[in-house]
């Protein structure tokens, strides 16, 4: 059993636009890893390459150590892919375009259908196994493109952007399904510029700009390296006049007068909150409603894109 996929200083030209630029990563088996970047990072163009659709440039795939082709059958039949664009034929029912997929990964007739009709099923497609799959709605579509990407019963998952465009209800359910199958030992690679989602599910999180990797590591390794305060949001009754106050606290704040508002930054939001109580007393002014919460991914991710 294949347990770790190493990318090793993979670079891609489009003729002379370098898409990606060395980048190297590891995805260990069952685990979510996410790719985040903003629009044209390379995000689709490194899952492309994993899976064999493009050729790289140069740079190393590894399986176990081992060197990968990443168009031979053997990797084909371990990994299921929902790309960014629709892989379904939109002429073809989904039940045929399961069985279509099917053929091609030689899997019997029988067994084919049986586990077409269940994943359907289970994916609230039961009704529109005969429909032809353009009249699907795109939650559905994508819904279809996932049970595709099952059919084959694959160790390896790759998600270009599964949730960009559903709904809400769609949405949950993709993730509700990745996170079974990370419970069924399985390994998912994903790409999202939804930093919520990204929180949510990625146990690591690669942050790709302009086809270079800025930063790697859990969401809770990249909040401690990059932003490591916590947000103390207070709204204040009777604001305090002089508010050079705040400055003997020795934390990074900002205030907002007019909104009664401030907020301090700290990496030691308990203690500090003690201190803060302390001077509002000594201000007569009260607290009307606190908040207090770690950075999120989103502000993480904006402050490595802000410092490169
Ligand atoms: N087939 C292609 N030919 C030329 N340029 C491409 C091709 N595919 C992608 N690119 C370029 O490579 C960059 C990365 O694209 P892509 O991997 O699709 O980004 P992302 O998925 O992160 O939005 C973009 O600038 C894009 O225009
Ligand atoms: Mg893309």
């Amino acid at each position: 059993m294949v347990k770790l996929l190493s990318i090793s200083n993979l670079t891609k030209y489009f003729d002379s636009f370098k898409a990606l630029d060395a980048i190297s990563f590891s995805v260990k088996k069952g685990k979510i890893v996410g790719l985040l970047g903003p629009n044209g990072a390379g995000k689709t163009t490194t899952i492309r390459i994993i899976t064999g659709v493009l050729p790289r440039t140069s740079g190393e795939i590894l399986l176990d150590g081992q060197d990968l082709d990443p168009t031979s059958k053997e990797w084909k039949l371990q990994f299921g892919i929902v790309p960014e664009t629709t892989n379904s034929y939109l002429d073809y029912s989904p039940l045929k375009n399961m069985m279509f997929s099917g053929r091609l990964y030689g899997l019997s007739k029988h067994y084919c259908k049986e586990r077409a009709l269940s994943l359907l099923k289970e994916f609230g497609l039961a009704d529109k196994i005969h429909l032809v799959t353009k009249k699907l709605s795109k939650g559905q579509k994508q819904r279809l493109n996932l049970s595709m990407a099952l059919l084959h019963d694959p160790q390896y998952l790759f998600l270009d952007e599964p949730t960009t465009g559903l709904d809400v209800n769609s949405a949950q359910l993709l993730r509700k399904r990745i996170q079974e199958f990370k419970k069924e030992g399985k390994t998912i690679f994903l790409t999202t510029h939804n930093m919520l989602e990204a929180n949510i599910l990625c146990d690591e999180i690669i942050i790709l700009n302009k086809g270079k990797i800025l930063a790697v590591g859990s969401p809770e390794t990249l909040r401690k390296k990059f932003m490591p305060a916590s947000k103390i949001e207070l709204e204040l009754r009777n604001f305090p006049e002089n508010t050079s106050i705040f400055q003997q606290l020795n934390l990074d704040y900002q205030i907002k007068p007019v909104e009664n508002k401030v907020t301090f930054f700290s990496t030691n939001p308990a203690e500090d909150f003690v201190q803060i109580q302390d001077i509002l007393k000594s201000q007569a002014a009260q607290i009307m409603q606190c908040h207090i919460s770690p950075a999120s991914l989103e502000e993480i991710f904006l402050k490595i894109l802000g410092e490169n």
